[in-house]
């Protein structure tokens, strides 16, 4: 496996790893100047990108011809975070288009263990995501197979939603397994976040922080981000 996602995985739990980092969500970009809104969040960390299908969640956002016209247009990882049901129908096509990672949702069900062995196989990293209201209990069974987990601090769906702090735990149990068994993985931290739970969100154990409104929202995407990324830090000792 190769690429800089991987790379940086390495990295994880060591002092060498400068996090927070910053994922900026296209969700929330205008999409009428996307090519201008790839350059605006080009000092992000990785671009993430979400796929809903009308189905898992009740919106649709887009698809292959976006994820295909952003690979091209930026130099970011590609984070594929997909909320469609029967994700593994789809694995290879965003692999084919340089997703550096792949996340499924729990909550989607079928075969997960296979669906994150076929994530890796494709050549990308196996991301989990967990709704809120989903355990950490209920899916320690499948961290042994995950590069990334996606712990979703609002219902997922939509962007500009508030911030659930009832997840702040899962993330302290997340951060712990993956201490104690000795286990890599990135934990991910996607919705409602901004300045001011930035720096709990990364203090309970949060590698990469995803942030739409609170990056494009603004007129200074850099800016915006660069504070997220002190605010994340705030906290650490
Ligand atoms: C929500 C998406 C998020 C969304 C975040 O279902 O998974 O990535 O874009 O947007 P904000 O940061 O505005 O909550
Ligand atoms: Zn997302």
């Amino acid at each position: 496996m190769v690429g800089k996602l991987a790379s940086q995985l390495n990295k994880v739990g060591q002092k060498g790893f400068d996090k927070p980092l910053i994922a900026p969500s296209l969700l929330s970009a205008d999409f009428i100047d996307l090519k201008n809104e790839l350059v605006r969040v080009k000092d992000g960390d990785l671009i993430h990108l979400d796929i809903m299908d009308g189905s898992f969640v009740p919106n649709i956002s887009f698809g292959f011809p976006v994820v295909a016209a952003v690979s091209k247009n930026t130099d970011l990882p590609l984070d594929v975070h997909l909320m469609i049901d029967r994700p593994e129908r789809y694995i290879y096509e965003f692999a084919k288009l340089k997703a550096q990672a792949i996340t499924v949702h729990f909550e989607a069900g079928g075969h997960l263990h296979r669906t994150l062995v076929a994530i890796r196989e494709a050549g990308a990293l196996a991301g989990l995501a967990l709704n809120p209201g989903t355990s950490f209990e209920s899916v320690v069974a499948l961290l042994p197979y995950v590069d990334l987990v996606l712990v979703m601090s609002v219902d997922p769906g939509f962007g500009g939603q508030s911030f659930i702090p009832e997840v702040l735990p899962k993330i302290r149990m997340l951060d712990k397994y993956r201490t104690t068994q000795s286990k890599r993985f990135f934990i991910s931290v996607d919705g409602g976040i901004n300045e001011k739970n930035a720096g709990v969100v990364v203090q309970a154990g949060a590698d990469i922080l995803v942030a739409g409104s609170a990056v494009f929202g603004t007129s200074d995407a850099s800016l915006a981000m660069l504070k997220l990324k002190e605010a994340g830090k705030s906290r650490l000792l």
